[in-house]
């Protein structure tokens, strides 16, 4: 089903659809055909084609993935491959290219090179259908801090389509399977850091999504708080057979989570395995840490690039505290 706008509800710039009051917006484009961004929510579920799932092909298959800022390459050929049911993680220091690489999978970046296929769909020619197929929790937080639990992830169920007469059960459904339901109808803006990334997954469920997008989801959380979102993604995958693609920097956690890795560096993807297999290529008693500072160890280019990433990690997490 369909993915979740980016980049924060709380920034986002009002609009009505059909007397839904939402603050929702695409950036950077709806995908091709939809130039300048603004997608009505109505049409993302149902505008595009009917997915076709076809059994044999990957949740995600990037092939020579590249995208350009300017004159700045910032995904250099990359080829991507997340099998059905497995839960996959992009690793890579800051500025790799991990939530550039996100943000063509999920149609919110126009593909100008390069193929990305979610379930054997064509992202750049089908981004509506693509968009059905997947859920997503953005890098920057989305839940609107004015609006209930609840009130949050129904908005996600309108915006989506879910049919009206199972919207209430499938909001509350999805409440339950990240250990939501008491603190429901309580504002977002009471949510401890933990909760709000939670609320986020449940928004990113309601839909039902095949492939579930998730871009540092525990980042700026205790090691509590971060263990019990791991486990309901663990849940909810093992519920509904689900595919994750999950980008994180708390390498323990890939360890432990994680089927597949690959580690992205420069925008090019440098290795790509199981966990234990890259820990062995490194040698006996190496660590995740070691396989990383092998592929990624010259770190950024250039110091101005390092500080606007440290910003933006620093407002997401004291948004988070
Ligand atoms: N909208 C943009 N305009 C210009 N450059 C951008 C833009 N978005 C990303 N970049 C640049 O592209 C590169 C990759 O950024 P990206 O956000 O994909 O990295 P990342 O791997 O997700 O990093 P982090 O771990 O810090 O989230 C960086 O050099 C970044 O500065
Ligand atoms: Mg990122």
């Amino acid at each position: 089903m369909g993915a979740k706008p980016s980049a924060g509800l709380l920034r986002g710039r009002g609009q009505s659809y059909g007397g839904c009051r939402v603050r929702f917006r695409w950036p950077g484009g709806g995908g091709e055909g939809q130039p300048g961004g603004g997608v009505s929510p109505r049409r993302c579920p149902s505008g595009g084609q009917p997915s076709k799932v076809t059994p044999a092909v990957p949740a995600l298959r990037c092939t020579g993935l590249r995208h350009t800022f300017g004159e700045y390459v910032a995904v250099d050929g990359v080829d991507l491959e997340v099998r059905r049911g497995e839960v996959f993680g992009l690793l890579g220091p800051n500025g790799a290219g991990k939530t550039t690489t996100i943000r063509l999978v999920t149609t919110l970046l126009p593909i100008r090179a390069g193929s990305v296929e979610v379930f054997g769909l064509s992202a750049r020619r089908r981004p509506l259908g693509v968009r059905r197929l997947i859920g997503y929790v953005p890098q920057q937080l989305s839940a609107d801090a004015a609006l209930t639990g609840r009130e949050n992830v129904a908005l996600f169920a309108r915006l989506f389509d879910v049919p009206r007469a199972e919207r209430a059960d499938r909001v509350a459904e999805a409440l339950a399977s990240v250990g939501l339901s008491e603190a429901a109808d309580r504002l977002a803006a009471t949510y401890s850091g933990g909760m709000v990334r939670r609320l986020e997954l449940a928004q990113a469920l309601v839909s039902a999504p095949r492939l579930l997008i998730l871009d540092e989801p525990t980042i700026g959380l205790d090691p509590v708080a971060r263990a019990g979102v791991w486990d309901r993604i663990n849940q909810v995958r093992a519920g509904g057979g689900m595919s994750v693609l999950v980008t994180t920097h708390y390498l323990d956690e890939a360890d432990q989570y994680c089927d597949r890795i690959a580690l992205m560096h420069r925008g090019r993807v440098r290795a790509v395995g199981t966990p234990a297999q890259l820990r062995a290529e490194q040698g006996p008693g190496r660590t995740l840490d070691d396989v990383f500072r092998a592929h990624t160890g010259d770190t950024l280019a250039d110091s101005s690039e390092r500080l606007r990433n440290v910003r933006a990690t620093r407002r997401t997490a004291r948004r988070l505290g």
